[in-house]
C-alpha cells in the first residue's frame, strides 16, 4: 500500500494579493490557486488562549487552510515526518492533502482560521485517533 498524503506535498501558497489604496484583497478558486474542488468552508474563532485544535487526519478530504487574521501554528504529521508552518499572513494559505495528521495550536488573540474543504462534512471521513492512524498509513 502506498498511502496517499506525504509531508513533501503539502505546500504554502501564495495568494494574489490586489493592493489599492482602499485597502487589499486576496481570493482563490477551486483548481485555480489550491488544487481541489472546493464543497465546504469552515472557519475558527473565538479559540480561548492555549488550546488546540485538529487532532485528527482526514481520510479523503483534502484542506486549505487562511488566517484571515491573527496567526496560529499548523503541525502536520504523516506517520513518518512532521513539520510545524507558522500562518500569520491572510495571502498565504497552508494546503493540506488527505491522510495527514493535524494539529494547530498557538492561536493568537482574535485569531480567524478559514478552512476550505474538498468535501461536504462526514465524520466517517474523520481518523481522530492517533494509533489508528498509523496503522491505516503504515499498516
Ligand atoms: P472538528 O473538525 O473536530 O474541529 P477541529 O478540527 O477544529 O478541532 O469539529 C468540531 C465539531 O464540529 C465536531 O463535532 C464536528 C463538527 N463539524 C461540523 O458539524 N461541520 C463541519 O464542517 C466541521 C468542520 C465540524
Amino acid at each position: 500500500m502506498s498511502p496517499k498524503g506525504k509531508i513533501a506535498d503539502i505546500q504554502m501558497i501564495q495568494l494574489p494579493k490586489i493592493e489599492d489604496k482602499r485597502g487589499n484583497l486576496s481570493f482563490f478558486e477551486s483548481k485555480h490557486q489550491i488544487p481541489f474542488s472546493m464543497e465546504r468552508v469552515y472557519w475558527i474563532y473565538d479559540v480561548p488562549g492555549g488550546h488546540e485544535r485538529g487532532g485528527h487526519a482526514f481520510i479523503l478530504q483534502n484542506e486549505f487552510i487562511v488566517a484571515l487574521s491573527g496567526s496560529f501554528d499548523v503541525r502536520v504529521d504523516d506517520g513518518k515526518n512532521k513539520q510545524i508552518f507558522s500562518l500569520n499572513r491572510s495571502y498565504y494559505g497552508l494546503y493540506i492533502p488527505n491522510g495527514i495528521w493535524r494539529e494547530m495550536r498557538n492561536f493568537s488573540t482574535n485569531a480567524l482560521a478559514l478552512v476550505a474543504s474538498s468535501t461536504f462534512f462526514s465524520e466517517d471521513d474523520y481518523i481522530r485517533n492517533y494509533a489508528d492512524f498509523l496503522k491505516y498509513k503504515w499498516g
